[in-house]
């Protein structure tokens, strides 16, 4: 035991510091798995290590979009079946993506063996990476908030819909009141214009000022773009298959700004740090 986590302390204090962003928004259709990853794909084409995290597994998310055959996922690491780096499908730009559990398991609820699986999973993980992205599933179901609320950056997709900022707010509000969360970053998605970004921001502001204290920023516009239901159509991502499009240039800049974004450089910078957070109740 005291040898198991010696070795594991050592590994921990070699492996580098990440960042781990959350991609949520409480409401479905959004845009969270293509903000997801069309920025996890720019942060790759300028250098980094990238994962994602696909917290949605079971409906048309992340493999969908991408035309990938997933056949293990996180719940044949839990069981022990295989590793973590087993599990990994390569994406474009050689990110990595890794398949979680469906929507319904709760990662609080984890049996004290599959808890002890999912950290060792991650500790052994052979796969270097910079920065983690995960995207989640649609609602404010305990696995979207543990997934939150253990990631260091909390990325809220908006878009010009009343239900969207309404489920924006919502999720926001539970984060804050109930999980200690207070900063979130804000994407205003399928926009027509910066303005009607910023006025977007300016309503959730509105409330959010009014009964929270929290901060929030807005750190992308991104523009209504048909190339991107073209580029769905086709199961690739706009930032590969239409890169000069408007939709792509905002993604390719947001990502040149989390790159920018500080990574913690104490115990939680680490992946493992994550991990605990996010089974912890
Ligand atoms: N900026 C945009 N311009 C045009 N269409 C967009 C834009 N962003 C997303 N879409 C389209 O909206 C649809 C939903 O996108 P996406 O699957 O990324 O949303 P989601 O929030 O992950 O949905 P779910 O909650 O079902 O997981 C897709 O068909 C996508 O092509
Ligand atoms: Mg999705």
């Amino acid at each position: 035991m005291i040898e198991d986590q010696a070795s594991s302390l050592r590994r921990m204090n070699q492996s580098r510091l990440i960042k781990v962003i959350a991609v949520t928004g409480g409401k479905g259709g959004v845009g969270k798995t293509n903000v997801t990853l069309n920025t996890a794909i720019s942060m790759a084409q300028q250098g980094k290590r990238v994962m994602v995290l696909d917290a949605d597994l079971g409906l048309a998310n992340v493999d969908v979009l991408l035309g990938l055959r997933v056949v293990k996922n996180l719940s044949h690491v839990l069981s022990g079946e295989c590793t973590l780096d087993e599990v990994l499908v390569e994406g474009p730009c050689g990110i990595k993506i890794a398949p979680a559990t469906s929507g319904s398991q709760s990662m609080t609820e984890l049996t004290p063996t599959e808890h002890a699986g999912l950290i060792r999973a991650f500790s052994e993980l052979r796969s270097q990476i910079d920065v983690l992205i995960v995207d989640t599933a649609a609602g404010i179901s305990d696995m979207v908030l543990s997934f939150s609320r253990a990631s260091q950056d909390i990325l809220v997709v908006v878009c010009d819909e009343p239900t969207s900022l309404t489920d924006a707010y919502a999720l926001i509000k539970i984060l804050n009141k109930e999980h200690g969360v207070f900063r979130f970053k804000i994407v205003a998605n399928m926009v027509r214009s910066l303005r009607e970004g910023q006025e977007l921001f300016a309503k959730l502001s509105k409330v959010t000022d009014r009964f929270l204290d929290i901060s929030m920023e807005l750190v992308a516009t991104v523009p209504y773009d048909e190339n991107m239901r073209k580029s769905t159509r086709r199961q690739k991502v706009i930032v590969e298959v239409f890169p000069g499009s408007p939709a792509a240039i905002a993604f390719k800049t947001l990502a040149t700004k989390i790159a920018k974004w500080p990574t913690p450089s104490q115990a939680s910078g680490h992946l493992e740090f994550f991990i605990e957070k996010l089974v912890s109740n």
